[in-house]
C-alpha cells in the first residue's frame, strides 16, 4: 500500500490529523493497534478550547460538539471552605470553553472518517517504523496472520505515551523531561445532574477534588488519592462520602449521587520529548507530551500540534517548500511548554503535597486568596485556561 502520510494511532490526534489532511486533498492511512470499540471505551477529560473547536470546524466535525457541547464562561475555585468564581469570559476578552467529552470527539472523528471512506487499519500488531531518516519511509504491521507494508512520504506518530513512534527514535537523538506527582485522581462518571453549572476546582485539607460534567445529566467527579491507592478499595459510597467531605456546605447539600458508570485511578505526570521531529517522522499529542489533567490541556495541546502539522504538510505539498515542516517542532514546543507550565502550576496550587506540610497548605491558601482578588492574577489564570493562541508559520 502507498499513501502520502502514514498516521500511527487512531486517538484524537491521529483521527483529527487524518481529517484535516483529507479536507486539503492529502491522502492518509491510519494504523491503530486496538479495535475501534476499545479506543471509544477510554474516558478522558472534556473541556475544549476555542482553538480546538475551530480545528474541529476546519475538519468538518464540529456539528455535534456545537449542538450538544456546553459553553462555559467561568470556573469556581473552592478553598478554606468557600467558593470564588473566575470570570473566564470577562477576563479573557470574551472567550469561552466548551464542555464536551473527548470520547465524543473521538466518536465524531471516527464517523467522519468512515463516511469519507478513508482507510483505517484497526487491530494492527507489531507496528514498526522504518527509514524515516531517509527519503522513503515505511510502516510495517501484522494483521490476520500476514505482514503488511505502507510506503509513504511522511510518518505522523500520534500513538500516545506508550506508542512505538517515540520509542523508534535513537536515544541520543531525543531529550526527555519528566515529573511524576506523588498522587493520582480517582474519577467517577455517573448519570446524575452536575452539582453546579460550572466546574469547581477544590483545594481542601483532605486533598484536591474536581466537580466536572459531560452534560446536564451526566457528571464527572474526581478526588486526589495517594499513588498506591487501588480502585477496588473504593465503593461508590466511599467515593461519594469522600467527595462530599471536600465540598462547601451548599454543594454538599446539592450533590446528587448514583451508581458509577466508570471508576478509575489515573496517575499524574508532566512529560515532554524534544524535539518533535526526526527526519520524516513527526510526533504529535501524547506521543510527545503529557500534562497532569488539572486545567484539561491534554486534548487541546494534541489538537494544537495537529493544527500545526496539517498546515505544514499542506504547505509542503502546495509550495514544495520544507520551511513550515522545519519549524513544526519549535512552534509546537513553545505552546507545549507554556501549557506544561500552566498545568504544573495549577496542579501545584490545588493539591495536597504531604511532604510540604501545613506551611505548604498555608502558602497555597495565600496564593488562592491573591488569585481570586487580584485582577492581574485571575486574568493570567483565565488567559491560560481558555487557551493561548496559535502562532502562524
Ligand atoms: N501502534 C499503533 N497504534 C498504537 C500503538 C502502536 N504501537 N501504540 C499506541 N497506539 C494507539 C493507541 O491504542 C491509541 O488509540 O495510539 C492511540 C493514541 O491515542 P491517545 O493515547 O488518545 O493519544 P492522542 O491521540 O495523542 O490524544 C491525546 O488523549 O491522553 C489524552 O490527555 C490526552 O486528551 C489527550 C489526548
Ligand atoms: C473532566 O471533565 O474530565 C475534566 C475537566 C477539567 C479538568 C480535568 C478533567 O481540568
Amino acid at each position: 500500500m502507498r499513501t502520502q502520510i502514514a498516521i500511527i494511532g487512531a486517538g484524537p490526534s491521529g483521527l483529527l490529523l487524518g481529517q484535516l489532511l483529507h479536507q486539503a486533498g492529502i491522502d492518509n492511512v491510519v494504523v491503530e493497534r486496538q479495535t475501534g470499540d476499545y479506543v471509544l471505551g477510554r474516558i478522558r477529560a472534556g473541556v475544549l478550547e476555542q482553538v480546538t473547536m475551530d480545528l474541529l470546524a476546519r475538519a468538518g466535525v464540529d456539528a455535534r460538539a456545537k449542538a450538544e457541547g456546553l459553553p462555559h464562561h467561568g470556573i469556581e475555585l473552592l478553598f478554606q471552605g468557600a467558593r470564588h468564581r473566575i470570570d473566564l469570559h470577562g477576563l479573557s476578552g470574551g472567550k469561552q470553553v466548551t464542555v464536551y467529552g473527548q470520547t465524543e470527539v473521538t466518536r465524531d472523528l471516527m464517523e467522519a472518517r468512515t463516511a469519507a471512506g478513508l482507510t483505517t487499519v484497526y487491530g494492527a500488531a507489531n507496528v514498526s517504523l522504518h527509514d524515516f531518516d531517509g527519503s522513503a519511509p515505511r510502516v510495517r504491521y501484522e494483521k490476520d496472520g500476514a505482514t503488511h507494508e505502507i510506503e509513504c512520504d511522511f510518518i505522523a506518530g500520534c500513538d500516545g505515551y506508550h506508542g512505538v513512534s517515540r520509542a523508534s527514535v535513537p536515544a541520543q537523538a531525543i531529550h526527555l523531561h519528566e515529573k511524576v506527582y506523588p498522587f493520582g485522581w480517582l474519577g467517577v462518571l455517573a448519570d446524575v445532574p452536575p452539582v453546579s453549572d460550572e466546574l469547581i476546582y477544590c483545594n481542601t485539607q483532605r486533598g484536591f477534588a474536581l466537580c466536572s460534567m459531560r452534560s446536564h445529566t451526566r457528571s464527572r467527579y474526581y478526588v486526589q488519592v495517594p499513588l498506591e491507592e487501588r480502585v477496588e478499595n473504593w465503593s461508590d459510597e466511599a467515593f461519594w462520602n469522600e467527595l462530599r467531605a471536600r465540598l462547601d456546605p451548599e454543594a454538599r447539600e446539592r450533590l446528587v449521587t448514583g451508581p458509577s458508570l466508570e471508576k478509575s485511578i489515573a496517575p499524574l505526570r508532566s512529560f515532554v520529548a524534544e524535539p518533535m521531529r526526526f527526519g520524516r517522522l513527526f510526533l504529535a499529542g501524547d506521543a510527545a507530551h503529557i500534562v497532569p489533567p488539572t486545567g484539561a490541556k491534554g486534548l487541546n495541546l494534541a489538537a494544537g500540534d495537529v493544527g500545526y502539522l496539517s498546515e505544514a504538510f499542506i504547505r509542503h505539498y502546495a509550495e514544495r517548500s520544507t520551511a513550515a515542516l522545519d519549524r513544526y517542532s519549535e512552534l509546537c514546543l513553545r505552546r507545549v511548554w507554556k501549557a506544561e507550565r500552566f498545568s504544573w502550576w495549577f496542579t501545584s496550587l490545588m493539591h495536597r503535597f504531604p511532604a510540604e506540610g501545613e506551611f505548604g497548605q498555608k502558602i497555597q491558601e495565600a496564593e488562592l486568596d491573591y488569585l481570586v482578588h487580584s485582577k492581574a492574577a485571575s486574568t493570567s489564570l483565565a488567559e491560560n485556561y481558555v487557551g493561548l493562541p496559535m502562532e502562524s508559520f
